[in-house]
């Protein structure tokens, strides 16, 4: 079995401002489409109305600062800001190529980051709230984004123990590579699964009227329409555990690919692979 310990470091650090964001950009369509429903569900709870301005946090291809710019009209505006250049740009040509007038992108780190409009009424973040190095003080400065009495709605995935589609994707690669169990909260997907530590981080960033809804449904690996074998393909290429499954060796790569290979076979229905999952639709206000 490959020793890939001495690399977990590299596979914590999610560097969204360069080789996470180049990633999630080459399967941008597959990403999106797989968190589409996710994505409205937590529209439809944040139920904006014309004229209210809105900051989309880690907006990355902007799929749902879009959308945001649709509900709140040509009075309102919306603001997607990301830490990854290659985003932005591609969200910025996107928003160009609908028309929309009412948004703008910028490149920051919503940790530190003070876009010029704040403070917006409304904080918006589908999946883009996960992977602060340091949650407390940068939740601090999303409160700080928002008008007092503003409203706070993200998405975060629940516990990766509630989310098969990620849980036996590492036990099917945890049997060929020797992986050491991740650090509770460390940044990444899974960081915000407990209802207590998001509660934390909200109420001491001076949020109160948190709620939580859970979310659950499928996750079509690869997006709609995937097989098998492109669904093993972009497990391997599309996310970051792929860069320690190359770096194990080409025996090994072929080796976990024919096993996901085999798990998704044990997981499709008519439109691709399928797999349960689970997100919390979280809201507060400011
Ligand atoms: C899982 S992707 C979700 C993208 C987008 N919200 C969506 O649902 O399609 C996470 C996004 O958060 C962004 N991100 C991560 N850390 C960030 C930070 N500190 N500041 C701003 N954006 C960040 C990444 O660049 C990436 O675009």
């Amino acid at each position: 079995m490959a020793d890939a310990g001495d690399r977990m470091e590299g596979l914590a650090a999610h560097d969204w401002a360069s080789e996470a964001g180049k990633r999630w950009l080459a399967q941008l369509d597959r990403f999106e489409s797989m968190i589409e429903p996710i994505g409205k569900a937590l529209l439809d709870q944040a139920a904006y109305s014309a004229s209210e301005t809105v900051v989309d946090v880690g907006c990355g291809g902007g799929w749902t600062t879009r959308q945001i710019a649709g509900a709140v009209g040509n009075t309102g505006f919306v603001l997607g800001l990301d830490i990854s250049p290659d985003l932005v740009g591609t969200a910025q040509e996107r928003a160009r190529r609908a028309g929309l007038a009412n948004i703008r992108f910028e490149r920051g780190d919503a940790a530190t980051a003070m876009p010029k409009e704040a403070p917006f009424d409304r904080l918006f973040s589908r999946f883009g709230s996960m992977f602060f190095p340091e949650p407390y003080p940068a939740f601090a400065n999303l409160r700080r984004m928002l008008r007092d009495g503003g409203r706070l709605d993200i998405s975060v995935w629940a516990p990766i123990a509630e989310n098969p589609w990620q849980r036996e994707v590492m036990a099917v690669i945890k049997r060929h590579i020797d992986l050491p169990a991740p650090l509770p909260r460390a940044p990444g997907p899974f960081a915000l699964g407990e209802q207590d530590y998001v509660i934390d981080l909200l109420q001491s960033a001076g949020f109160s009227d948190i709620k939580f809804d859970a979310w659950t449904g499928d996750q079509r690996v690869g997006g709609p329409g995937s097989n098998s074998e492109s669904a093993a393909s972009f497990v391997l290429d599309g996310m970051q555990i792929g860069d320690l499954v190359r770096a194990s060796g080409s025996e090994v790569h072929e080796a976990i690919y024919l096993s996901l290979v085999q798990l998704f076979d044990r997981n499709r229905d008519d439109d691709g692979v399928c797999m349960g999952a689970k997100a919390w639709l979280v809201s507060a206000r400011s």
